[in-house]
């Protein structure tokens, strides 16, 4: 395992750390649970073999992940790891809540205090909102009284938004999503710099874009079969992220023994600067075979928007895309019914054109609206 410093704050993390929002599950009845024993001794092997960071949140598995942490952790575990949880802000309408939630997640995790408290998934709405509520004030409070150490933000926004809540508190981490095909989306790469400048140190998550990066399609299989150095897609996404030093801890959910096995044995080697040139031209090449696969070519300008029928025209052309690039019919499927439930689906669309009128691409709107219709109701 390779350790680096995180930040200034005096001790080192593992480069590898234990996401618990995929740990293994069990049927029950109709639904799936958390394997409990299964995830607790993941979670301690892991620790043994030298993880150091262990991240889990109020909504994972339902609630249940904060509980499995907190037996995992217990017989002397605690002590070995630095410990993160989120605020969940959509649970959130008062001041005194904060400090209420925190104290059950507390309870739930069987620890006096957490490492790093995040503020979960800020996006602009959220942080106004948690502003508002006095969301820093709280975080100051609870360091004075010992409950949490780092007070810290986990993010889902572009990058403008990033910039606002970086430079609005005296932030000890921020966490945010990044793998090799996010560069530009999210903080992104600016994020990166961002967080240099300040000397914040980042935590990733969804380094493998919840999986997706780990089970690439036969033409993506075949530009990695082609380059001399061979790693698998799961090493060469890790790599990536690894290669910068702004980056602490990458966190991976690992549903399975094996997956954790693999990335045991992927993060003895995954280090700062670690990647050639060479190696970063093929990750370019990876990351054109996949937008190659994006078949319309839309680029979210919303020109075509208001539609008169209420056609969310750019969210079914990127949901589509999406799903060519990374084989996912799955989430076609499960997205698009949700726009039919809010009537905004591709179906609705009467042909009047207004749209290709707009549409600086000179796209066939229509035609592609039908497309994706067919694709994802079929
Ligand atoms: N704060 C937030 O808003 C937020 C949001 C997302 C995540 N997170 C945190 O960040 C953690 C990491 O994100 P993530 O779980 O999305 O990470 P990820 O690494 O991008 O995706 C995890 C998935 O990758 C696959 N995988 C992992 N290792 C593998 C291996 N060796 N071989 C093949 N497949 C492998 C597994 O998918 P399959 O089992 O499907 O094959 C696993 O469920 C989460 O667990 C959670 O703790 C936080």
């Amino acid at each position: 395992m390779q350790y680096v410093p995180f930040g200034k704050l005096g001790f080192k993390v593992s480069r590898l750390g234990f996401g618990t929002m995929r740990l293994p599950t069990v049927q029950d009845g109709e639904n799936r649970i958390p394997d409990s024993p299964r995830a607790i001794a993941m979670l301690r092997h892991a620790i043994d073999e030298g993880v150091n960071y262990v991240d889990t949140a109020w909504p994972y598995h339902n609630g249940e992940s904060e509980n499995i942490v907190g037996r995992a952790l217990l017989d002397g575990y605690r002590e070995r790891v630095k410990l993160a949880t989120k605020l969940p802000c959509w649970a959130v309408e008062t001041r005194e809540d904060m400090d209420k939630l925190l104290d059950t997640q507390l309870k739930k995790l069987q620890t006096p205090y957490v490492d790093f408290y995040l503020i979960h998934a800020l996006s602009k709405d959220r942080w106004e909102k948690m502003k508002a509520l006095g969301v820093c004030e709280f975080l100051d409070s609870a360091v004075r009284d010992g409950r949490i150490r780092y007070p810290s933000f986990s993010f889902h926004d572009e990058y403008p938004v990033f910039r606002e809540i970086m430079t609005s508190y005296d932030w000890q981490m921020a966490q945010i999503q990044f793998n090799y095909m996010d560069i530009r989306d999210q903080a992104g790469l600016a994020g990166i710099r961002l967080a240099r400048a300040r000397k914040v140190p980042l935590v990733i998550m969804e380094p493998l874009r919840g999986g997706l990066l780990a089970r690439p399609s036969e033409d993506i299989r075949a530009i990695m079969d082609r380059y001399p150095q061979k790693r698998t897609p799961v090493d060469w996404a890790f790599r990536f992220v690894g290669n910068y030093p702004e980056v602490a801890t990458i966190l991976s959910g690992m549903s399975d023994e094996q997956q954790l096995e693999d990335n045991l044995r992927i993060f003895k080697h995954v280090r700062v600067g670690g990647l050639t040139d060479t190696d970063k031209r093929l990750i370019a090449r990876l990351r054109a075979g996949y937008k190659r696969r994006m078949p319309i070519g839309c680029t979210g300008c919303a020109y075509c928007q208001p539609c008169p029928q209420g056609v969310a025209i750019p969210d079914i052309f990127d949901l589509y895309n999406f799903s060519c690039m990374y084989d996912d019919a799955n989430r076609l499927h499960r997205r698009y019914t949700s726009m039919v439930e809010k009537e905004c689906d591709a179906s609705r669309c009467v042909q009047c054109g207004m749209c290709e009128d707009q549409c600086p691409q000179h796209l066939p709107i229509r035609e592609w609206l039908q497309t994706v219709d067919a694709a994802a109701t079929k």
